[in-house]
């Protein structure tokens, strides 16, 4: 390990699904509530139209004091830093939204100062009502900007928590040729080479991939936690599977669910499979016995196990661990 450690100043939470709600929709504030749902989002941003954004930050205040959110995270999506909305969200909601809100969402952050300043704003306002909890700050990173001063972002504020890779305002500010909110796309592919004879084979890609592998080694990179995004066509639960899964291989802990139907499909897949899990713990006890025993490496199984095993394990012991203890 490197002499300088990655301290981690972010409570812990469980973040398996987050479902979002638009904030201009109060009929399902309660419905969200009493869902499965590890975390909820009360959206004042691209789920409310413009003229209703002064109606719906109301109604997340009134919400956010009356409505009996249980043991879930609370968090609320402002408006950007590039509209007029974004300091009234700040200021309604640590002035008037009570102590049950954990942590606010800015959108389509670009740079560290971005954070900075609504840090500020937080700051200022919890001390002028003198707030007892801490707000949590979450960012999404969904602007070619964003992603390139990512480093700079993730260690912006002791206040950040997590970072959020939105893939439908990511393709527009690239623009990248796709209206996908997520998932794959049938013409991002390559073709084997030309042989004569032999029919050539089609190899999707991964539109996504390179931004969320960015995301989730920024955030790791300064003790904060990745968690992926939208997939926008709720009809199609397997597509959800199979893109939740490869952002829980990459060290994603959650998805958003813009969908109550995609919900238990996050809560199954950022929930590591009992098969990993055996084979975790299973990997402890041979390094354990084989410290034991003045060994470094063994074979378990036919394959190597060392010290860096060890390590992959505890990964998914921990998180099975949280999960066990915040479902019990
Ligand atoms: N939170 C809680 N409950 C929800 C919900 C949500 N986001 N979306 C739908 N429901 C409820 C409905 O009220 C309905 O309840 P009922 O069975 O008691 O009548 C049930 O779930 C099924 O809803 P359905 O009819 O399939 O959805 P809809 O047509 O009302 O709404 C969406 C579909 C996509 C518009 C809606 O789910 C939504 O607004 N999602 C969030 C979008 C968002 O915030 N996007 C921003 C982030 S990308
Ligand atoms: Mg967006």
């Amino acid at each position: 390990m490197s002499f300088t450690t990655i301290s981690s100043h972010a409570p812990v939470r469980l973040y398996r699904s987050k479902l979002f709600v638009p904030g201009s929709r109060p009929a399902l504030f309660e419905k969200a509530a009493a869902s499965a749902a590890d975390v909820v989002c009360l959206d004042l941003e691209d789920a409310v139209a413009p003229s209703d954004k002064e109606g719906a930050r109301d109604n997340i205040v009134v919400a956010l004091n009356e409505v009996n959110w249980g043991n879930k995270t609370v968090t609320v999506r402002a408006n950007g830093l590039d509209t007029n909305f974004c300091y009234r969200d700040v200021l309604a909601l640590v002035e008037k939204g009570g102590e049950r809100l954990d942590v606010i969402m800015i959108p389509k952050v670009g740079c560290a100062a971005d954070v900075y300043a609504i840090d500020m704003l937080i700051t200022q306002a919890s001390n002028f009502v003198g707030r007892k909890k801490r707000i949590g700050l979450e960012v999404i990173i969904e602007t070619a900007l964003g992603l390139t001063n990512i480093d700079e972002i993730a260690g912006s504020s002791k206040r950040l928590e997590s970072l959020h890779f939105g893939s439908a305002d990511y393709a527009a500010s690239q623009r990248m040729r796709t209206t996908n909110i997520g998932g794959g796309n049938a013409d991002y592919v390559m073709l084997t080479d030309q042989e004569p004879g032999r029919a050539r084979d089609k190899h999707w890609n991964d539109l996504w991939h390179f931004p969320l592998f960015r995301m989730c080694q920024a955030a790791r990179a300064h003790g904060i936690v990745p968690i992926d995004g939208p997939f926008g066509d709720y009809g199609d639960a397997d597509g959800f599977r199979v893109q939740a899964n490869r952002t829980a291989i990459l060290g994603c802990e959650g998805k958003w669910a813009i969908h109550p139907s995609q919900v238990a499909l996050a809560n199954e897949i950022f929930t590591p499979p009992e098969k990993e899990v055996k084979r975790a713990e299973a990997i402890l006890a041979a390094m354990k016995d084989s410290h034991e025993k003045g060994l470094g490496a063994v074979a378990l199984n036919g394959v190597l196990v060392d010290a860096a095993s060890i390590r992959q394990a505890h990964v998914i012991v921990q998180q099975v661990k949280m999960i066990r203890e915040r479902t019990a």
